[in-house]
């Protein structure tokens, strides 16, 4: 059994593609949620949008981990970026159980070039037992892309080393 878990939501692939391969380089336990609520097209492209505005969350479809939550050394939570911030998917995941994760640390991943996210991680912390040990955002496809994605897998794997 993993001491990692990267649990994520994904709308459309990138998020999916980025926490396979940061899972593969970490060993980790992998984990996709979903709230069931169909984002296909422009109307759930919409829909997602005003969630994320407004804040809202909805139930999420039954998943299951190896461990306890607070069994895993770290969590990695992973999220596509929506109107600036995390996804509605992601915020129920940590309303509901974002205090028993001992650690975390977020990808998220976005469709700017802008690279600076704090204020989405600070937003997600608002939830969780402590502030994430790190964080990176991650344009899929792009350039830079690997490098960044290699970043955050070096952080997280010098933090196991402790
Ligand atoms: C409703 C909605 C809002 C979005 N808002 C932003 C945004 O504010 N900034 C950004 O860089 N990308 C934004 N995007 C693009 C996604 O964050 C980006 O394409 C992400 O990598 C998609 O991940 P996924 O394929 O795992 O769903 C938005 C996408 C959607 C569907």
């Amino acid at each position: 059994m993993s001491d990692v878990l990267c649990i994520y939501y994904s709308r459309s692939g990138k998020t999916k593609k980025a926490m396979e391969e940061v899972a593969a380089a970490l060993n980790a336990e992998l984990v996709e949620i979903t709230d069931g609520v169909d984002r296909s097209g422009w109307k759930g492209w919409l829909r997602s949008g005003m969630d994320a505005m407004r804040r809202t969350t909805h139930p999420l479809a039954p998943y299951t981990t190896e461990k306890p939550l607070e069994d895993y050394r770290i969590v990695v939570i992973g999220t596509p970026v929506w109107a600036g911030r995390c996804s509605s998917v992601i915020r129920g995941f940590l309303k509901r159980r974002g205090l028993e994760p001992k650690r975390v640390a977020y990808i998220i991943t976005r469709e700017s070039d802008e690279r600076r996210y704090e204020e989405v991680y600070d937003q997600m912390d608002q939830y969780t037992a402590k502030p994430h040990l790190c964080a990176n955002s991650l344009r899929v496809g792009y350039v830079g892309y690997e490098f960044w994605r290699d970043k955050f897998v070096a952080d997280v794997k010098a933090f196991l080393e402790q």
